[in-house]
């Protein structure tokens, strides 16, 4: 096959997610490895799109039978009074006003500053949309960003993609200090995994990030809070280090927020890189219905900013993306209003923190040390006490022309020999940072009981391997 690529997709390989789910459909294996919800959206949010699709407030059979193409001819057997249901339509470029007021009265709360719909506000297809598009419209060629290792290995590509160089800064272990070396309590100081270490052993040395700053390249910083795939929740202490970076050096923040809604106790509240003051002129924050809402095929995004940030990224939308679908904006819209009446986010973290407990139990239990997550839908494992047969996996993968790093050599072991999916670390590493993964493993726990209740039992298989 002729190469026909640009050159600017020379060197990219396709995403790991599909190869990992197909293998995993393919060995039976029980996938705990892409970060989706195996449950159904919620009623309230599907009766949303389905009103919105069927006309809102006249979904009448006749109108759902309106065959393709035809007229309000009294003779078509359709009512020539059928109303005019502009939902299908595209709708306002920028984003579609009732998610747009939404978000921006949800906004006004969470940041404590006025959100002004039609200047601070754009609805993109998934936060994915939003990360290409702030890249484009804010880097020219040569310009630099920071990412902070691990990152959604969507960021560097994007950077890349604008002509710009992705810079990398680490987060690195730092064991807790005290008298009890215990981190914050997150579970019931009873249970097994009270003793485990937590998320936030991962930390983000501020001298560092500095050093990385080139005067006059460096641009933007992107920051994932809560953070994939650590689960790590940025403190106010920790974004206001950033934040001071940010404004010493003239940097936009992008603050991927995309699991705002799933943090833990004890911590009530996420603190927000744009409430910071002097932040909110220099960040543009990231949101998305699909983790949200756990509606992640409806790919819907919002991004939240000063128009500085915000015009450039419509100027951009306007031309790629034009609208995103009409009728999931507006069932989103009646989603955030209908959410408190549902006591949704009460229950979605409670979901959230029973099965993460319940992951962490087993993992703990069975010898691969979780690291309990303070926020998202992810853990990771440490591996190192794995005795596996790495250098036989290592082997078989050459023979095939694949070149394996330890914890890809795991992540495929515990596929075949145990029978569990789970995500190997390093894609969220660049290069120089991939060594940081190798006795690292990622789970996502967003998945039914009677999924991880079948991971749990297959994980029991790890014993005999266990140092
Ligand atoms: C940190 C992070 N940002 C962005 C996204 C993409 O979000 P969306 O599905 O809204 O495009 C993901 C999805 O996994 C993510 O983990």
């Amino acid at each position: 096959m002729s190469n026909r690529a640009a050159a600017r997709l020379h060197g990219y390989q396709t995403a790991i997610w599909g190869e990992l789910t197909a293998m995993s459909n393919r060995l039976g294996a029980t996938n705990l490895g892409q970060g989706f919800p195996s449950w159904d959206a919620e009623p309230f949010l599907k009766d949303g799109a389905i009103k919105a699709i069927a006309g809102r407030d006249y979904a009448s059979s006749m109108a759902l039978q309106r065959p393709l193409g035809s007229t309000n001819n009294p003779n078509s057997g359709v009512p020539t009074q059928f109303p005019v249901v502009p939902l299908n339509q595209y709708t306002r470029s920028a984003g579609h006003m009732p998610l747009v007021n939404r978000v921006a009265d949800m906004y006004t709360e969470i940041l404590g500053c006025k959100i002004d719909p039609m200047t601070n506000v754009l609805i993109t297809n998934g936060a994915t949309q939003a990360i290409f598009n702030v890249t484009q419209a804010l880097l020219n060629p040569g310009d630099e960003a920071i990412v902070i290792d691990p990152a959604y290995d969507s960021y560097a590509p994007c950077i890349e993609l604008a002509g710009a160089k992705p810079v990398h800064v680490p987060l690195t272990r730092v064991e807790p200090h005290g008298p009890d070396k215990k981190n914050p309590v997150l579970v019931d100081a009873h249970s097994p995994i009270a003793q485990c270490p937590t998320s936030a052993e991962f930390v983000l040395d501020a001298e560092v990030l500095e050093r990385s700053v080139t005067p006059g390249k460096t641009k933007l910083i992107f920051v994932n809070n809560p953070h994939n795939p650590s689960g790590k929740l940025f403190s106010l202490a920790e974004l206001t280090q950033i934040a001071n970076i940010a404004i010493k050096h003239d940097l936009v923040v992008v603050s991927d927020e995309v699991y705002e809604f799933m943090i833990y106790p004890p911590v009530q509240k996420l603190a927000r890189m744009a409430s910071i003051p002097g932040m909110f002129e220099r960040t543009v924050t990231f949101g998305s219905a699909g983790k949200t809402f756990s509606v992640t095929g409806w790919k819907i995004g919002w991004c939240v900013g000063p128009p500085s940030i915000i015009h450039p990224m419509f100027l951009h939308h306007q031309y790629t993306v034009y609208s995103v679908a009409t009728p999931l904006q507006d069932a989103v819209s009646s989603a955030i209003a209908n959410a408190p009446e549902h006591d949704y986010y009460a229950r979605l973290i409670r979901t959230l923190r029973e099965k993460r407990d319940k992951l962490c139990n087993v993992l703990h239990d069975v010898g691969l040390t979780p690291f309990v997550p303070e926020g998202a839908y992810f853990v990771l494992a440490d591996t190192s006490r794995v005795r596996f047969p790495e250098d036989d996996v290592v082997k078989r993968y050459e023979a095939k022309g694949q070149k394996l790093s330890r914890d890809f050599a795991f992540a495929y072991w515990l596929m075949e020999e145990i029978g569990v999916a789970a995500i190997p670390p390093s894609i969220f590493y660049s290069p120089e940072n991939k060594h940081l993964a190798s006795n690292l493993v990622r789970f996502c726990f967003c998945k039914d009981d009677s999924i991880l209740d079948a991971a749990a039992t297959k994980l029991q298989k790890l014993r005999p391997f266990i140092l």
